[in-house]
């Protein structure tokens, strides 16, 4: 027994709280688990919200200032103005770069100096000096970012699933506490990403959760308690849920999640099919994170933010989010950062503990030199393909 646990007679008298893992939940530079995220691309905005006003955005724990010249190139800057510190979130952007607005030195989406014009010959010397810069590419409608080391860059990955769109099809895309609330009541989630990457291999608590403890946050049939397996793939961890239907079938649920922070989760109404679309939480710092989704959708399909009761997140009053909690209560309620060290992981939480082990062991694998789970450096590579879906069949014979 470990010196946090209570006596025995499990009084709360004298009861010491219990410690966060640093190792699972720490993002910043020179962490574990920050220096694993820093191998792999992570989006950082929506497309549509990069332009010729420069953004603060924050994420791995690192400020940085977003912007797009008026060539149509995104660029991610350190904030600090090489020069003398003035912040380029007051810059000026033009046709290739962002202008500091104290001394007007000029930089590239690449940090390169253009231009010092307070300089001799707008500064013969300007060659010398560079703002540190992250490569960025486009894809899906979203920004994404590279923060880690510039000669492990792998190649931005593509999704099986995401790769064909339907002429009927449109890709719809969420950047936000969209995942947390099921509306767009938040910009940021204000806990750890690790409380969302360790729900995305719980599939019990959309019986208890989502199903049975309130009210059906998103169809009946969830309230049937399912079989599970969890199985680990060449780059992540999937579950199987299978549930019995009262009309003679079962419906196998498959969902995923993918080194080190993506997850594809089946259709919520447990429309039939396999998935359509993708999500990354992307830590904002250790206490924050933000979810991009994009999903292909049916162009004429209207837009949808999850119900409790017939009210949006927002909407719901203080003593109808303690009476309906949903995912952000039961996550938020565990803290900006859970106390690993008070946890009595069970069997149900088989899943949780695999993608934990996955991700320690990875962590370890780039400490060590290696390239981590995942990552492919041949642009020619095929895309990530994608498991999950809702598959309908006739039930088994109970054995
Ligand atoms: S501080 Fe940026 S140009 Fe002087
Ligand atoms: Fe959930």
């Amino acid at each position: 027994m470990s010196d946090q646990q209570p006596p025995v007679h499990g009084s709360a008298y004298g009861y010491r709280p219990g410690q966060t893992n640093p190792t699972l939940a720490a993002v910043g530079p020179g962490t574990p688990c920050g220096e694993l995220l820093r191998r792999y691309w992570h989006p950082v905005a929506l497309s549509t919200r990069v332009h010729d006003v420069p953004r603060k955005v924050r994420i791995l724990g690192e400020d940085l200032i977003l912007f797009r010249d008026r060539n149509g190139r995104p660029g991610l800057l350190y904030p600090r103005c090489m020069h003398r510190g003035a912040n380029l979130f007051y810059g000026r952007v033009e046709q290739d770069g962002l202008r500091c607005c104290y001394h007007g030195w000029k930089f590239d989406a690449e940090g390169r100096c253009l231009d010092q014009p307070c300089e001799p010959g707008h500064g013969v010397h300007r060659d010398a000096v560079r703002q540190p810069w992250y490569p960025l590419e486009e894809r899906y409608g979203l920004v994404f970012a590279y923060m880690g080391p510039p000669d492990r860059k792998p190649v931005l990955p593509r999704y099986d699933n995401l790769e064909t769109i339907g002429s009927n099809e449109v890709l719809w895309r969420r950047f936000g506490g969209f995942g947390a609330t099921g509306d767009e009541s938040l910009e940021v989630v204000p806990y750890s990403w690790t409380h969302m990457n360790d729900n995305v291999m719980d599939p019990f608590h959309v019986q208890v959760l989502h199903s049975t403890f309130s009210t059906v946050q998103f169809v009946p049939q969830f309230a049937v308690m399912p079989r599970v397996e969890f199985f680990e793939t060449d780059n992540g961890v999937c579950y199987s849920a299978v549930r019995r239907l009262d009309d003679g079938r079962e419906v196998e649920r498959v969902s995923s999640w993918l080194m080190p922070n993506v997850m594809s989760v089946p259709d919520v109404t447990l429309k039939a099919g396999p998935s359509a679309g993708i999500a990354w939480l992307v830590p904002v710092d250790d206490t924050h994170y933000i979810q991009a989704m994009v999903s292909r959708v049916p162009r004429t399909a209207g837009f949808r933010h999850m119900l409790y009761n017939g009210k949006t997140w927002g909407q719901m009053s203080p003593d109808e989010h303690q009476r309906i909690p949903g995912d952000f209560e039961a996550q938020a309620s565990q803290g900006p950062v859970t106390l690993h060290s008070e946890e009595h992981l069970v069997s149900s939480d088989r899943g949780v503990m695999m993608v934990r082990r996955m991700l320690l062991k990875q962590m370890e694998v780039v400490a060590s030199g290696g390239d981590p789970l995942g990552l492919s450096f041949d642009p020619a590579a095929r895309p990530i393909q994608v498991r999950s879906g809702n598959f309908y069949r006739a039930a088994q014979a109970a054995g």
